[in-house]
């Protein structure tokens, strides 16, 4: 059996967005107060390992965002892991609509202003470290001030557009 690697000049746009849905990742709510407004954005392009001395963590933001141009000035930012527990908010999370996002979503906000999604396995208190425009989307790196485990909850995994779960 041969691999027919096909040029992505020659690709349209759906075929390009299956590959890169492929490849199963976290999700995560990036989120804070903005003029004393809960504000988030749900992203499933964060990544970690990108530095453990200092520690940073990194997402890429579309260009386009109308949300992000209000959490890129705050001091800090929470970042949750979303878990199992989330699969039917990550879609409010992240409507258009800003104003219903957090409806029925319970919340802890830190001294810091760093807003968390509670029972989030994993929860990080981050600052801005610097930001790279690449394309349609700015990658964006984040130091991170504080960190929060739960290992008795699971994350869940976003892959080909859906919502699966890592515990069968
Ligand atoms: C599972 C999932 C993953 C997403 N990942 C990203 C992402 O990595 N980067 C991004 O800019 N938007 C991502 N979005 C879209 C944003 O969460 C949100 O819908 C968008 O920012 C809303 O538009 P606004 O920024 O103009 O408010 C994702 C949405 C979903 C449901």
């Amino acid at each position: 059996m041969s691999t027919n690697v096909v040029p992505t000049t020659d690709l349209d746009s759906a075929e390009l967005r299956k590959a890169f849905g492929a490849f199963p990742t976290g999700v995560v709510a990036l989120a804070g107060i903005s003029d004393t407004e809960p504000t988030v954005i749900v992203a499933s392009s964060f990544a970690v390992g990108v530095s453990q001395e200092p520690p940073l963590v990194m997402f890429a933001v579309q260009q386009s965002s109308t949300t992000w141009p209000m959490l890129r000035s705050l001091p800090s930012l929470g970042v949750s892991v979303l878990g199992e527990c989330h699969t039917d908010v990550i879609r409010q999370l992240s409507s258009k609509d800003k104003t219903q996002r957090f409806a029925g979503v319970g919340t802890t906000v830190l001294p810091s202003g760093a807003l968390l999604i509670d029972d989030a396995p994993v929860h990080f208190e981050c600052a801005i470290e610097s930001s790279h425009t690449a394309g349609d989307h700015e990658i964006v790196v984040l130091r991170v001030t504080g960190l929060a485990n739960d290992h008795s909850k699971q994350p869940i995994v976003f892959h080909r557009s859906a919502f699966a779960r890592l515990s069968a």
